[in-house]
């Protein structure tokens, strides 16, 4: 098949998450939970939590920074910065401006995509667009999310299961074989109230009654979340891989969402790709919203695990629903 339009290409990654680490046993001593439980149900053994005084664009600067070390270019050869997250610094302007400002970079444009833990899945397939296009040569992805500040530490169900982190992509036009080669996107807003923030939105704003009621933080339906996040993942890596021209056995790497273990076993099982080749990170840092595809892909591409040639899946699933994926040749 001949190509006929510019592919898009990942130049280069970075990541960020904070020090301070909480343990599975500090969770216990707030809530009625037990390390064992946390561990069997989830993987998870520890997250990362933000310093007080700093905000997701300070996690974004930083592996902003190495993204762009990483791929050998400077903050000017950017044409845009697209973050997904849904925990931006402020309500409004995006993170994007604020981390465009952070990062010294001029005549860009930048935005935020909101698609909860599908947020870099998101951002990555709007910047392969743009470069596809033509419009843009050099585009910055980000992936960052402060859930921490989102959680209700006095809820076991949902405070066990998040962290904070960042992780950063520049995407770039690829000369070669290289690049993304089939991306989806996909949505199902009729589950919109079974994984959301209830207040602090247009429809219920911040009131004295919202912040007693515990309204700011996460509420979920962990269980249909799980079966629905499945299915959903399957079908469109499916799909990504066949657009691609690919079958399961091509791929080389399988970098998912790290929301659970038991989800991304159930994936695997059913793609019928083995655990060898599917990235599991959660249990360091656990679900990162955001931030978990681009934090795992540049672990794996630092430890050497990615090969020229290579076929990687990303797929992605959260809040919306809104779930991806796709599938890049390194
Ligand atoms: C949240 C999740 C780990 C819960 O696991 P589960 O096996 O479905 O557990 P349940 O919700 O059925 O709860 C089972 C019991 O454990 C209890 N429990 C919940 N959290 C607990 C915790 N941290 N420690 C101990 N017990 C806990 C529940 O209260 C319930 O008790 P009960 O049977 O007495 O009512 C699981 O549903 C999940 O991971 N879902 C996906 C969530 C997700 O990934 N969200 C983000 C997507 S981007």
């Amino acid at each position: 098949m001949t190509r006929t339009e510019p592919r898009s290409a990942i130049l280069g990654t970075g990541s960020a998450v904070p020090s301070a680490v909480v343990t599975n046993d500090d969770l216990a001593k707030i809530v009625d939970t037990t390390d064992e439980w946390i561990t069997t149900r989830t993987g998870i053994k520890e997250r990362r939590v933000l310093e007080e005084d700093k905000a997701a664009s300070d996690l974004a600067r930083l592996a902003s920074e190495r993204a762009l070390e990483n791929a050998g270019l400077e903050v000017a050869d950017l044409d845009a910065i697209i973050v997904g997250t849904c925990t931006a610094d402020y309500q409004f302007p995006s993170l994007a401006c604020v981390l465009e400002a952070k990062l010294g970079a001029k005549d860009v444009f930048s935005f935020d995509v909101n698609a909860a833990c599908s947020g870099f899945l998101n951002a990555l397939s709007v910047a392969d667009m743009f470069v596809r296009s033509g419009r843009i040569r050099k585009a910055l992805v980000v992936g960052t999310d402060v859930l921490s500040r989102f959680l209700d530490w006095q809820d076991r169900s949902t405070c066990i299961l998040f962290g904070d982190g960042a992780g950063a992509a520049v995407l770039g036009v690829s000369d070669d074989d290289r690049g993304i080669l089939s991306a989806r996107l996909q949505t199902d807003g009729s589950y919109a109230e079974t994984l959301y923030v209830r207040a602090g939105g247009s429809k219920r704003p911040a009131t004295v009654e919202t912040v007693e009621n515990r309204e700011h933080s996460i509420f979920m339906n962990g269980k249909e979340v799980f079966k629905v996040a499945v299915r959903s993942m399957e079908e469109i890596s499916r799909r990504v891989l066949g657009e691609a021209e690919l079958c399961v056995e091509d791929v080389s790497l399988v970098v998912p969402h790290q929301a659970n273990r038991r989800i991304i076993t159930a994936l695997a099982a059913r793609l019928c790709i083995p655990m060898e080749k599917v990235i599991v990170n959660l249990h360091k840092y656990g679900n990162t919203s955001a931030a978990s595809i681009p934090v795992a892909l540049d672990e794996v591409r630092r430890e050497g695990r990615i090969a020229a040639g290579d076929i990687v899946l990303l797929n992605a699933f959260g809040a919306g629903f809104a779930w991806g994926a796709a599938v890049i040749r390194f």
